[in-house]
């Protein structure tokens, strides 16, 4: 195990269809970040047929897959040492009964495995509590409660959009593999923050403090990428493959045969509306099939490039203009959506063109992780509350009041 001293923290996400954890230490001084383990089961396999994420059928992959996915972490960070031992559940029985009333499947995964653990030497557990589904978000919880309670260790109840943000605030040390560079954004900052759920620009005077300054009146980006994907005929999660298409036509030099909206480019405001654009691909694909035009690749790869630019354009535009209203220092951008290379470059681009610094996650710690999770729970440790204390999952979570 690598031994940094430093102050180490579980972090544990379940709020959508990602199932991950992951184990950290962050030197207090020099704030290095450094993971020890890192795992992430993905449903995107389990939910593709369906053309989204299912509550129901997430929560049940979750329950299933959170001990392998701890176990992982631990194989990971090679945690060694004496096991747990079935005493200490069997002591706190009234504590897992409240914990475990809804999960009692989850309860017998956990009984079976946990007691065979050795502990992990963590000094703090970090969870999603929401934003996000809500079926999904209490079996992350109850877990990460129940081993609170096991390890007598306190947890930190986190903000799945704050995990967003601080994931991009990190910079890898390219000299030694899962060490990165904490020295983070100057404030304030602006922060995009662009996922399958969420559209929002945040007003963040420091980590910890964020005010919401734009939003979607719909559809949020992702979703708007994995609609337009449905239409041309591509699986769920539709966000990659539209993008590589597009590029592909860049390459080709291949355009829509319309072009497409940019919804809400001009108004005064910060917020975003993205369903006019899904309309406007859906009546685009109409009007070519009553032209008898078939859908071929060409074709659905120019609507993919137009739709890419469309989207960006419009990101790009709002964050102008809000790096115009408020004096910020740098952007943060966070959210699976900014895997995206597209959008990555035009951001890039605004931010040298505006001489401001501009904080985007690795690509791989774009989409959910558990370190973004861990990271959080390490910045708002001083929330830190007892196993016993209750927690509840919430769906709605916001990060901070609407401006
Ligand atoms: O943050 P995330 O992993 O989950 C939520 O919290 O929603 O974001 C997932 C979203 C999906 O809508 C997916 O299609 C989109 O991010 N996405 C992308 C790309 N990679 C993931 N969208 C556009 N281009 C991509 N390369
Ligand atoms: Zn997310």
């Amino acid at each position: 195990m690598t031994t940094t001293g430093g102050i180490r923290v579980l972090g544990i996400e379940t709020s959508c269809d990602e199932t991950a954890a992951s184990l950290i230490s962050v030197d207090g001084a020099t704030r290095r970040v450094t993971i020890l383990g890192n795992a992430v089961h993905s449903q995107i396999d389990m939910h593709a047929p369906h053309g989204g994420v299912f509550p129901m059928l997430a929560k049940r992959e979750h329950q299933a897959n959170l001990v392998p996915v701890l176990e992982k972490v631990f194989a990971e960070a090679s945690i060694k040492g004496e096991a747990l031992g079935g005493a200490v559940l069997a002591k706190k029985k009234v504590l897992f009964d409240e914990i475990f009333a809804r999960e009692p499947e989850l309860r017998a995964r956990f009984e079976e495995a946990i007691p065979a653990l050795p502990r992990p030497d963590a000094d703090f557990i970090a969870v999603t509590y929401g934003p996000g589904l809500e079926p999904a978000l209490w079996v992350g919880v109850a877990f990460a409660r129940a081993l609170a309670a096991a390890w007598d260790v306190p947890l930190v109840p986190c903000n799945h959009m704050e995990g967003h943000i601080v994931a991009g605030l990190i910079k890898p040390d390219l000299t030694a593999p899962g060490v990165y560079d904490g020295a983070g954004a100057s404030f304030p900052a602006l922060s995009l923050l662009i996922s399958g759920g969420h559209t929002q620009i945040v007003l963040a005077e420091k980590v910890g403090s964020y005010k919401v300054v734009g939003e979607t009146r719909d559809d949020a980006i992702g979703e708007c990428f994995d609609k337009v994907a449905r239409m041309l005929g591509l699986q769920y999660p539709g966000g990659p493959k539209v993008s590589k298409l597009a590029a592909e036509a860049r390459a080709k030099g291949l355009q829509s045969p319309e072009p497409l909206p940019r919804p809400m480019i001009d108004s005064k405001d910060l917020d975003f509306s993205f369903s006019g654009l899904k309309t406007a691909v859906l009546y685009l694909l109409k009007k070519l099939e009553s032209e008898k035009r078939p859908l071929v690749d060409d074709i659905r790869a120019g609507i993919c490039r137009e739709a890419e630019d469309a989207v960006t354009e419009v990101v790009v535009a709002k964050m102008r203009a809000a790096i115009e209203r408020f004096a910020v220092q740098s952007i943060v951008v966070g959210g699976g959506v900014i895997a995206n290379s597209h959008i990555r470059a035009a951001l890039e681009a605004l931010a040298a063109e505006c001489s401001i610094g501009i904080f985007l996650p690795q690509t791989d710690h774009a989409t959910d992780n558990g370190f973004m999770i861990a990271l959080a729970g390490y910045f708002n440790r001083a929330k830190a509350q007892s196993a016993e204390a209750p927690l509840r999952a919430v769906g709605n979570l916001p990060i901070g009041p609407r401006a």
